[in-house]
């Protein structure tokens, strides 16, 4: 048995953050920021948490496939901002939405968070270990980001993505292959300092910010434009899939220049390769379920278009997976 996605949604907080802003408090500006990462703007959310963007994405979900809170079984949140550290954002979601029959809980893979919980909320549901999952990819990053440091601070916005994923009854559909990796020797390089129990809070802490994103923007450039390249040159050479296969890249957003990288390594036009990380910043574990929805309700993904996944991020944890869409928006 094969699983698929049977509904897909995004939320973005409707308050709008351009280069310009940044350039107000920030040595920096508008032209260093499009050019060496594509950004123009991102959202951020004034109130709430983690769980908040992720309840009015999942409604939408529950809505377009007709079915009620009771109805799901399972909830994963990929996240590196939950709500708090305990109970899971899965737990309050459950709570939200009055997800009375579901247990779940947080995967934490970064900017792979969505690739690596569609390969697990996948496997679950076929081997019959749930009848459906709701995947949630979302992340507030403004709540982790060091907005003293123009070279992260500009980098992410806040956002969610939420599919949800139940048997196909077509076998040629849905989740087909995916090649998920981790080196742990990439840490030191993208990590938030403190604040978990090896370096419990403290008044040093806070005064030294290490509660916040911590990158070497180089170093992971450079790890992240051959991971993610070849991650995905190498499930095409698997599957026997050519370019002219391939209907969709839908990458993880973090930097244009990585995602031209891993086009080209693929042999992708530009015109297949999903971005829009112009308006949206790197939302981490959001971008995308956030990208699949936009291009789902721009009426882009047709039934049976093979679409690669892509990502790379903090672990370091990176991946590719294939699938073959199955939902038709004009159904
Ligand atoms: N505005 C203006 N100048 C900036 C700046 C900003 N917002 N941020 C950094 N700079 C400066 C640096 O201080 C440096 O100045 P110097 O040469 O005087 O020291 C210069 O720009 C070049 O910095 P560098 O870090 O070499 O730039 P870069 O081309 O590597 O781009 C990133 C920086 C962060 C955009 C890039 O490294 C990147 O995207 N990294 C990977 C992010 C990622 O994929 N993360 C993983 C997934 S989450």
């Amino acid at each position: 048995m094969r699983a698929h996605i049977t509904a897909v949604a995004h939320y973005v907080p409707p308050d709008v953050f351009d280069n310009n802003w940044f350039a107000s408090f920030l040595d920096t500006n508008d032209e260093w920021i499009r050019e060496r990462t594509g950004i123009v703007e991102r959202r951020f959310l004034r109130e709430g948490g983690t769980s908040d963007m992720i309840v009015p994405a999942a409604t939408q979900v529950l809505a377009q496939r007709g079915l009620t809170p009771a109805d799901i079984e399972c909830i994963i949140v990929c996240t590196v901002t939950p709500d708090q550290f305990f109970p899971s954002t899965a737990a309050n979601v459950q709570r939200k939405l009055g997800a009375v029959n579901a247990w779940g809980f947080d995967l934490n893979a970064a900017c792979s968070g969505f690739v690596y919980g569609l390969w697990v909320a996948s496997k679950l549901v076929e081997s019959g270990g749930a009848k459906n999952v709701l995947l949630c990819g979302a992340d507030k990053m403004s709540s982790i980001i060091n907005f003293s440091d123009r070279a992260t601070c500009v980098l992410f916005g806040d956002g969610a993505g939420v599919v949800l994923v139940e048997p196909s009854p077509d076998e040629s559909l849905g989740i087909q292959d995916a090649i998920i990796r981790m080196d742990g020797e990439g840490g030191k390089y993208l990590y938030m300092p403190a604040g978990g129990s090896l370096r419990p809070p403290s008044h040093d802490t806070v005064a030294n910010k290490e509660h916040y994103v911590f990158q070497d923007g180089q170093t992971v450039f450079k790890a992240a434009v051959v991971g993610m390249a070849e991650v995905s040159a190498e499930i095409m050479e698997q599957n026997n899939l050519a370019p002219e296969d391939i209907a969709w890249l839908v990458p993880h957003q973090a930097n244009l220049r990585i995602i031209d990288a891993t086009a080209r390594r693929m042999g992708l036009s530009k015109d297949k390769v999903m971005v829009n990380i112009d308006r949206y910043g790197n939302t981490t574990a959001a971008t995308i379920p956030i990208c699949l929805s936009e291009l789902h309700q721009q009426n882009k993904l047709k039934p049976g278009d093979n679409v690669i996944l892509a990502s790379f991020g903090a672990g370091y944890t990176w991946g590719s997976l294939w699938l073959r869409w199955s939902l038709d928006h004009s159904a």
